[in-house]
């Protein structure tokens, strides 16, 4: 099984790829999408309050005449209409048609209020109420995290984060923490350098290494989110594309592959924060500018 299950600090295992409903909508479109990706063989849904279209979700899994047990579902509580972490998961759950997810997480810290103590506590209910067989959480840094550790009874499993070579330095450090303590990372939006950020000194070893796997270069993005250790989200709406993100579980990039996409990722990475530095001075003389002009207008003096 090339995308093999990861066990989870909970004592239950997650699938390292999973199949995400975020850009999906409502209606038809949704339902067809996560039935076509289970015909295929995810079996691993993720979807969230926010993406709204858990009902949607439900409905697939219940076509799909698949056992409760064959599908790992996660939710998330994403704060939607101001309803609290009880009450959601109850909504979630309804919508979803189950009587159990298999992992829900706090989809931000932003929404961990008052506090994430008393948040996650209220996570901690939910998981002994045996409405959650794993609880995490979702783009918490490692100052987050720590937070809530220093008052936790049961530790997140997981925290689900934007991770791709362009932002890899970046999310070290909370790579690290969740390694020290033994929390799975689920990368989502794994595509971005080939969807969103093309163009990018990531392109051509991409390129050299998927010609030399006879390969696509999102197949790669795959394989080196899952060799450092990740559970990949992902999604598609094209068959093809969902069977070659399964396929790319097979792909072993040497350490040579690795350390070449980390170096262009880094690279990247660099010329984008020296845009943002540029962009911001550019932005504070523009302003100063306006300052000095407004000043002269109105013969003020600044010094
Ligand atoms: N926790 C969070 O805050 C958070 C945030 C974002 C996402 N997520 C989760 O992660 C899931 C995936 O997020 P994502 O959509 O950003 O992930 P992604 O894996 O980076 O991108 C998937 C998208 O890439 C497109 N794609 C794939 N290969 C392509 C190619 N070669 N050329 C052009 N387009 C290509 C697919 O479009 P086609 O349909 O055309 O194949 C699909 O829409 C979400 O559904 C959600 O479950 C969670």
């Amino acid at each position: 099984m090339p995308w093999d299950l990861i066990k989870m600090n909970s004592g239950h295992s997650i699938p390292s790829i999973g199949f995400g409903t975020w850009t999906l909508g409502n209606g038809q479109s949704p339902i067809d999408q996560v039935e076509q990706a289970l015909d295929n063989g995810y079996n691993h849904i993720d979807t969230a309050q926010a993406y709204r279209n858990e009902g949607e979700t439900g409905t697939a899994l219940k076509e799909s005449g698949l056992a409760r047990s064959d599908v790992f579902v996660t939710t998330k509580y994403s704060g939607t209409n101001g309803l609290d972490i009880p009450t959601s998961i109850d909504n979630s759950l309804n919508s979803l048609g189950v009587s159990y997810v298999d992992l829900y997480l706090i989809h931000s810290p932003r929404l961990a209020v008052p506090d994430i103590p008393t948040a996650w506590a209220k996570m901690e209910k939910v998981k002994e109420d045996g409405k959650a067989k794993s609880i995490g959480v979702s783009n918490f840094d490692a100052k987050d995290l720590e937070i809530l550790i220093n008052s936790a009874k049961i530790k997140p499993a997981v925290n689900q984060i934007l991770l791709h070579p362009y932002v890899y330095q970046q999310q070290l450090p909370i790579l690290n923490f969740a390694a020290q303590h033994n929390i799975v990372i689920e990368a989502y939006s794994a595509l971005i350098p080939i969807t969103k950020q093309p163009g990018g000194p990531l392109d051509a070893p991409l390129n050299e290494i998927a010609t030399k796997f006879g390969a696509t270069p999102d197949q790669i993005l795959l394989a080196w989110t899952k060799a450092k250790g990740a559970v990949v989200v992902t999604t598609s709406s094209k068959k093809a594309r969902l069977q070659g993100y399964l396929a790319a579980g097979d792909i072993e990039l040497s350490k040579d592959d690795i350390a070449a996409i980390d170096a262009a990722g880094a690279l990247g990475e660099k010329r984008m924060h020296a845009k943002i530095t540029l962009r911001k001075l550019a932005i504070g003389a523009l302003v100063g500018a306006a300052a000095l002009g407004a000043c002269s207008y109105f013969n003020l003096s600044l010094f």
